[in-house]
């Protein structure tokens, strides 16, 4: 059963860095959201989530299905299909 009060557990990989955050779905408009509230990323998600800078890329590592994908970020909801991910950040 669908429950928007569910923990969802990420991890964020930057620069080498592992840093696991707790959430819930619909506490952040993106992934882009969350990632810029947790890690100081100058240059990170600069159009805000226009879809036209191209600087929120990531890759998702789903622990769950060993799929990997290179996605913008801002284009990402938070919601059960990410749980338990590794969302690596690349140096902008
Ligand atoms: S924030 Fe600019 S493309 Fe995602």
């Amino acid at each position: 059963m669908h429950n928007r009060n569910n923990i969802i557990v990420i991890s964020l990989d930057y620069e080498g860095n592992t840093y696991q955050v707790q959430t819930r779905e619909g506490k952040y408009e993106s992934l882009m959201c969350l990632i810029s509230e947790h890690l100081p990323l100058r240059s990170f998600g600069i159009c805000y989530g226009g879809g036209c800078c191209g600087t929120c890329g990531v890759m998702i590592s789903n622990n769950d299905t060993g799929l990997k994908k290179f996605i913008l970020s801002c284009e990402v909801q938070i919601d059960d299909e990410i749980a338990n991910s590794v969302v690596t950040i690349y140096r902008v």
